[in-house]
């Protein structure tokens, strides 16, 4: 890390896949770490009160996801649910994985004071995970927490890049004037690789569930993905909605306009026949759920 500051630059995909390789393990919220550790602590705790706690951490449900299904690869289909997981691994497990977990704020230090709100950026991803399951809960009834865990997840790769790529992320927080240009540009520009991808690529390479990796890659652009797209879909309007709200804090420069949230390429995908004043309609229902949202994200960080 010494003299990065002068060869900063974008990485090669190989220098780029090395690091990710051996990404330091993804922080988690202090808030959320001691609450944790309380509740572990506790002469008595249940499953559902274990997962409801992890389910507000992305960096920690990401991991545990990781847990689950690497020490059940066996099972016929991979883990996608908080409180399966937490389930399946026992508490002794969830302890440990605690006590390895870094803490975000203590990171930041040694980050060297990176202008970041962490908190509200967990808010960004806690507030897209509830939108992604009201918007898809008006296509079908969701049978399973995937949705929610994609909506939670769909930004990891700007914790991945925070974590391992430490001295690009606090350049592009540092030095990225408040205009209006391409937040992802920005990131290929110095870094090589956008969130996207670099999240894509992370939980490729802990071998997450397929829909968690296109939900990543694709949640800017659900229209390229083959796979889940109504998922994608969901978690790209969700995104858009919480943004367009100034409902915590993305790490993406700029505001969302209406315009943008209402022709974003995910509404065609979910309700294709739908006309413009059902899309206004769908749009009025989940403003309620947005107006909900601030009060929901106070009592959970
Ligand atoms: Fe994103
Ligand atoms: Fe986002």
């Amino acid at each position: 890390m010494g003299n990065a500051a002068e060869q900063l630059g974008p990485l090669s995909i190989e220098q780029i896949e090395v690091r990710i390789r051996s990404c330091p393990r993804l922080p988690s919220l202090g808030s959320i770490n001691s609450a944790l550790r309380e509740l572990l602590n506790a002469d008595q705790r249940y499953t559902s009160q274990v997962a409801e706690v992890i389910r507000r951490d992305p960096s920690l449900t990401a991991r545990l996801l990781r847990m689950v299904n690497s020490v059940y690869y066996s099972l016929s289909a991979p883990v996608n649910s908080i409180e399966e997981a937490v389930f399946y691994l026992g508490i002794r497990q969830i302890r440990q994985l605690v006590m390895v977990t870094p803490v975000i704020e203590d990171f930041q230090k040694l980050a060297g004071d990176t202008p970041f709100r962490w908190r509200e950026f967990w808010q960004h991803c806690i507030g897209t995970a509830i939108l992604t399951r009201e918007v898809l809960g008006s296509v079908y009834a969701p049978t399973d927490e995937v949705d929610y865990v994609a909506g939670l997840v769909h930004d990891v790769g700007k914790i991945v890049m925070a974590s391992a790529f430490p001295e690009h992320f606090r350049r592009l927080h540092q030095v990225r004037p408040a205009g209006p240009q391409d937040s992802r540009e920005c990131e290929r520009a110095l870094v090589g690789m956008d969130h996207t991808e670099l999240g894509a690529l992370y939980l490729q390479n802990h071998k997450l569930p397929d829909v968690l990796i296109d939900v990543a890659r694709y949640h800017h652009e659900p229209e390229r993905a083959s796979h889940n797209a109504q998922i994608v879909a969901a978690v790209q309007l969700a995104n858009l909605l919480v943004r367009h709200a100034q409902i915590g804090v993305s790490g993406d420069a700029g505001a969302v306009s209406e315009e943008q949230c209402l022709s974003a390429s995910g509404w065609g995908i979910l309700f294709p026949n739908q006309s413009d004043s059902e899309r206004a309609i769908a749009r009025a229902t989940l403003q309620r759920s947005l107006d909900r949202l601030p009060t929901i994200l106070e009592g959970l960080l």
